[in-house]
């Protein structure tokens, strides 16, 4: 082989090195610049004293607002450490499992023609026994759907089986349950449709009124219960979330002008810092323009995930806790937010260690309590925001 073969060879090889050396600069120039940015994060000066030991359901209570958690019927049944304390902090249940379609166990519908109430019974008989208000979750989403649905369920039943499920179910517990996420995340821009909506089976199946239907019967089947439109995403001054503030404001907007039956919109919080940024007067307006439709505003599931925090646990509790008293300061400034329900109480049970765990495998400690069921600056962050907020 000539020299020019061997030259072009070594070239080849020298270009490559040389864009793989700039390639790993650009990569660690970023990780520089998200590591200045977290750390950035970090308040060391914030303590989030909290007055006394008060728990946090009388503080909430205290300003004529609920605050509660989602457990599980696995954990609430045997972990007597977590009853305890739900007992003790909780003024609200919501089930993470039991009243979906097709979650946990012992799910609600086993077949198309069954419904199995056992675990949601017994959890909403645990909330009756314990003097805790209840939500239901959910009864229309796109997830949690029986392996028997696809097969069975088509264009000309599905407005037979929407209609018998939210029946059923609703008219199993009524004038037991505080609130319904009738329908659950309806909205995704990803989908690209001009309406934002989600193209799940009962879009598909049932067309765009949908929403609407299952809202009319569930004022049908429980008129003593707050009808709620739930969903994620709402939080950040980024593109994408305000793009879906804007979208869910008007799905919002067009039931209200249809006279649809609905009364609040519950924000499920999931928050994940470090790459998004807050900004309380994004939050807070989104927050004035769904109160001006008349609808009440429940947070649902709020958690913040750690899985882009330092491992150094007061610098990652610190970051959390600021970004519980952040949003909840700004929310809680909105009269017609009426609850706060974080997706768990203490780490030991949060969805986050399966859904954003750590890279580094630690464990993550997204929630008020730490595993051991003791009160972390998080529970000190929620009680500063119930002690700061205006009384309903
Ligand atoms: C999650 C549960 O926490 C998980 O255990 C389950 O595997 C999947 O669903 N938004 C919702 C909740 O409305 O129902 C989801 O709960 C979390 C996201």
């Amino acid at each position: 082989m000539g020299n020019n073969w061997l030259l072009s060879r070594r070239r080849i090889f020298k270009l490559g090195l040389g864009a793989l050396t700039g390639i790993g600069a650009v990569v660690a120039a970023k990780n520089i610049y998200w590591s200045q940015q977290i750390q950035a994060l970090d308040n060391p000066n914030r303590t989030f004293i909290a007055s006394g030991k008060v728990s946090l359901k009388e503080r909430a209570a205290a300003k004529g607002l609920i605050y509660g958690t989602a457990v599980r019927y696995p954990d609430l049944s045997l972990d007597v450490k977590l009853a305890a304390s739900v007992a003790l902090e909780c003024g609200m249940l919501v089930p993470e499992w039991e009243l979906k379609w097709f979650a946990g166990k012992q799910p609600l519908r086993p077949s198309p023609d069954s419904f199995d109430f056992q675990m949601g019974d017994w959890m909403v008989n645990y909330a009756k026994t314990h003097d805790l208000l209840f939500r239901g979750h959910t009864l229309v989403w796109h997830e949690s759907l029986p392996p028997w649905f696809r097969n069975t369920v088509n264009r000309q039943n599905a407005r037979e089986f929407l209609a018998q499920h939210i029946k059923t179910v609703m008219q199993h517990y009524a004038g037991k349950i505080h609130s319904w996420d009738v329908v659950n995340e309806a909205i995704n821009l990803g989908d690209n449709r001009s309406d934002g909506l989600r193209t799940t089976p009962w879009l598909k199946l049932l067309g765009t009124d949908y929403i609407d239907l299952a809202f009319r019967l569930a004022a049908e089947s429980d008129p003593q219960t707050l009808l709620v439109y739930n969903d994620f995403g709402l939080d950040y001054d980024t593109p994408q979330d305000e793009a879906k503030r804007i979208a869910v404001l008007k799905l919002l907007e067009k039931l209200k002008s249809k006279g649809t039956p609905i009364h609040a919109l519950g924000i499920q919080a999931h928050l994940l810092p470090g790459k998004n940024k807050f900004n309380q007067e994004k939050l807070r307006r989104f927050l004035r323009d769904v109160a001006s439709l008349g609808l009440k505003i429940m947070i649902t599931e709020m958690d913040v995930a750690d899985k882009d925090l330092p491992v150094d646990i007061k610098i990652r509790d610190r970051i959390i806790a600021g970004v519980y008293e952040d949003y909840l300061s700004a929310a809680l400034d909105e009269k017609a937010v009426i609850a706060v329900i974080t997706w768990g109480l203490s780490d030991r049970n949060s969805w986050l260690s399966e859904f954003q765990p750590r890279d580094d495998h630690a464990p993550v400690r997204p929630l008020p309590l730490d595993a051991q069921m003791q009160r972390k600056l998080v529970w000190n962050a929620i009680a500063r925001a119930f002690d700061h907020a205006p009384k309903r």
